[in-house]
C-alpha cells in the first residue's frame, strides 16, 4: 500500500508538499517515528523547563527583538545577531527568500533528491524551477547542506566554487550541520558570508537539532543588506514567547549537545548494521553523522511493503517516493530500544517472504 497507508492522504498536494511526521497519528499503537529526522534525544530538558516557566507569559505579546534568544543563538552559532533573523521555523524563512531573493529561477543542489518544500516556495512565488543539472544561471540555488534525504554534504570549496558560478544567490540549508560535532563551525558556510554578503545566505531549522518541530524554531543568517530587506519583510512576532525561551535555553545548553555528538552518533552506527543486515543499501554518500539513513530497498514494491509494515508496526519510516526515488526510505537515527521493535518487525515480515 505504500503512500496508501495515508502520507499522501494527509496532504492536499495541489498546494502543500509531502512531509514526514504526519502518519503517526494513524498507528494503532504509536512506538517511535522513523520518518523525522528530529534529535532521538527528545527536546532539551532545559529547554523545556523554562518554557513551562514563561507559560503564564503568553498574555503579552513576544519580545520584539527576539533579544535573549538571539543573544544566545547568536552566540551559539558564533554569528553575529544584527545580521541574523529567528522565527516560525525553517519553513517561514524558505518562504520569505523565494519571495524577496534576487529575480530569476530556482535550482535545486546537484542531489537524486532534496529538501522539497523550497519547491514549493518556489512556485508559490512564480520561480521557474531549473533541474539540478541545468547550464543555465539561477536567480536562487539551494544547497541543502547536508542534503536531506541522501545525507551528501559538499565541502566549504565545492560551495564556493558555486558560489563564484552564479551571480545570483545560493542558500545554503544547514538544518543538521551541528550534527557534525563540537568543530561543526568550521565546516558551516556561515564563516562564509562575511566574504560574499550579497550572495550567500544560511538557513537553519532548529526544530531538528532540539527536537521541537510542534514548536517552530528557524532562523536565517546573511549579510547586512540582506538583512535589512528581510526583515522589513517578516511577520511580525512570528516567534513567540515559547519559541523565544526555548531558543534561549537550548542554544546554551552545552551538557545536550555533548550528548548528541556522542550518543546519536553510536545509535547511528547501531542503525546501520541492522540496514545492512536486511540486505538494503545504505546510500554510499550519506556521511556518518546525519542523525538519518538513505536506504535503497531496490524496488518500488520493497519499499512500499517496509513503509506499510513500519507503520504497522507502530514506526513509520518516511517512504521516499515524493522526492522522486521510490525505490528509497529515508530512517531517521532513533533510541536502540525503538530500532529493535521496527527491526524486528521487518524481520518477520521479509523472512517470510
Ligand atoms: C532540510 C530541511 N530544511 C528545512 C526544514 C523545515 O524545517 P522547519 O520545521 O523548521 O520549518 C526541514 C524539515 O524537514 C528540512 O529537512
Amino acid at each position: 500500500m505504500g503512500e496508501r497507508n495515508g502520507a499522501v492522504n494527509l496532504w492536499d498536494t495541489e498546494t502543500q508538499e509531502v512531509h514526514g511526521g504526519q502518519t503517526w497519528r494513524l498507528c494503532e499503537e504509536f512506538v517511535e517515528d522513523f520518518s523525522v529526522t528530529t534529535n532521538p534525544l527528545g527536546p532539551p530538558d532545559s529547554a523545556m523547563d523554562l518554557v513551562k516557566e514563561v507559560l503564564p507569559e503568553i498574555l503579552h505579546y513576544p519580545a520584539a527583538d527576539c533579544g535573549e534568544a538571539l543573544t544566545a543563538l547568536s552566540k551559539f552559532i558564533k554569528f553575529p545577531k544584527d545580521q541574523l533573523l529567528i522565527g516560525n521555523g525553517a519553513s517561514e524563512f524558505i518562504d520569505l527568500i523565494m519571495r524577496a531573493g534576487p529575480p530569476g529561477p530556482f535550482k535545486p543542489g546537484p542531489y537524486v533528491a532534496a529538501y522539497m518544500e523550497y519547491n514549493r516556495a518556489a512556485t508559490a512565488a512564480d520561480r521557474e524551477i531549473l533541474p539540478f543539472d541545468s547550464p543555465e544561471d539561477a536567480g536562487i540555488t539551494v544547497i541543502i547542506h547536508p542534503n536531506s534525504p541522501t545525507g551528501d554534504c559538499m565541502s566549504l570549496e565545492d560551495i564556493e566554487k558555486e558560489i563564484e558560478r552564479t551571480k545570483g544567490m545560493i542558500v545554503l540549508d544547514e538544518s543538521f550541520i551541528a550534527n557534525y560535532g563540537p568543530n561543526w563551525h568550521e565546516v558551516s558556510g556561515l564563516r562564509l558570508i562575511e566574504k560574499y554578503p550579497e550572495q550567500l545566505a544560511v538557513i537553519c531549522s532548529w526544530t531538528k537539532l532540539w527536537a521541537c518541530p510542534g514548536l517552530r524554531l528557524g532562523s536565517i543568517a546573511i549579510g547586512a543588506a540582506w538583512y535589512n530587506r528581510l526583515k522589513k519583510l517578516q511577520t511580525p512576532w512570528s516567534c513567540s514567547v515559547l519559541a523565544q525561551a526555548f531558543c534561549t535555553a537550548a542554544a546554551s545548553d552545552t551538557e545536550y549537545m555533548e550528548r548528541t555528538w556522542n550518543d546519536v552518533h553510536e545509535w547511528k552506527s547501531r542503525q546501520t548494521e541492522l540496514v545492512k543486515s536486511l540486505g538494503w543499501k545504505i546510500h554510499p554518500g550519506c556521511v556518518d553523522w546525519v542523525p538519518y539513513i538513505f536506504v535503497d530497498c531496490f524496488d518500488e514494491a520493497e519499499a512500499e511493503k517496509a513503509s506499510d509494515v513500519a507503520q504497522a508496526a507502530g514506526c513509520p519510516v518516511r517512504l521516499c517516493a515524493s522526492f522522486g526515488t521510490p525505490t528509497y526510505l529515508r530512517l531517521g537515527v532513533r533510541r536502540p530500544e525503538k530500532q529493535d521493535v521496527l527491526f524486528q518487525a521487518w524481520r518477520k515480515a521479509f523472512a517470510a517472504q
